[in-house]
């Protein structure tokens, strides 16, 4: 079965709206764990403008699953995350201006950079894994560079879903993902993929072979407001069991 990991930091957005110390983003995470989550994802920005330092720390010791912190590869986050020491890093590109994470890394433009990065927290005994585009070039990189693990970034996917399935960007981005997906599978990467995954979309990204696990933030934690969290999370896993092709 493909793996669910949530990403709660929409809780911490709604928390640092009023500066506030609620809702909590342990008992979030908690929750998310209770109703199916394999993992429990976050985003500490270099403007920490959701997640803070110790919410970072505050889930690495309360989780009972696999925390996975995303951060951009800069100095000072790199040094907390060699301090907490999160069963999983995932390296995206970051801008102060956006509203999430767009685009994915670019790995071949930055390998010797990127290289160091990945072999220091590999030496801590945390497993890397790279958010890039569903492109061969990057995929190679990735396993060029030591990286354990990819993310394919699914906006595009997710974007051209919802503009209609029989449209020529949607088969070819498909077309992309296979292609990304099976260069990953011959180079010994685990596949992950995330970004602007829903309850309608999710269908489609489940047929592609050997998938480990989705990311998915935004879409659980708003249909969350409706519904509770626990209920969000545990319709998407029943979803994604739905789906997911035999193994
Ligand atoms: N994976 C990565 C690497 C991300 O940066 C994000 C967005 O923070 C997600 C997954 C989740 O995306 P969404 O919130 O659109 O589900």
């Amino acid at each position: 079965m493909i793996k669910l990991g949530v990403n709660i930091d929409h809780v911490a957005t709604i928390r640092q709206a009023r500066k506030e110390d609620f809702p909590s983003v342990i008992e979030a995470a908690a929750l998310c764990e209770k109703a199916g989550a394999d993992s429990i994802t976050v985003h500490l920005r270099e403007d920490r403008r959701h997640i803070q330092d110790k919410d970072v720390y505050g889930l690495r010791k309360s989780l009972k699953t696999k925390l996975n912190l995303e951060m951009a590869a800069n100095e000072e986050i790199a040094a907390i995350a060699l301090d907490v020491k999160p069963d999983y890093v995932c390296l995206v590109p970051e801008k102060r201006q956006e509203l999430t994470t767009e685009g994915g890394l670019d790995v071949c433009a930055q390998k010797e950079k990127l290289s160091q990065v990945v072999k220091r927290l590999k030496h801590a005994g945390i497993i890397v894994s790279m958010f890039i585009d569903a492109d061969i070039e990057q995929v190679k990189a990735c396993g060029d560079i030591g990286a354990d693990c990819i993310e394919i970034h699914t906006g595009k996917y997710a974007r051209y879903f919802k503009e209609g399935i029989f449209s020529k960007e949607f088969e070819l981005e498909n077309k992309r993902i296979f292609e990304a997906s099976s260069e990953a599978f011959s180079k010994g990467l685990v596949l992950n993929a995330g970004h602007g995954l829903d309850y309608d979309n999710i269908e489609k990204i489940c047929k592609i072979n050997a998938m480990n696990e989705f990311n998915i933030g935004f879409a659980i934690i708003a249909k969350a407001l409706f519904c509770g969290i626990e209920k969000a999370v545990k319709d998407m896993k029943d979803l994604i069991n739905k789906f997911s092709p035999e193994k």
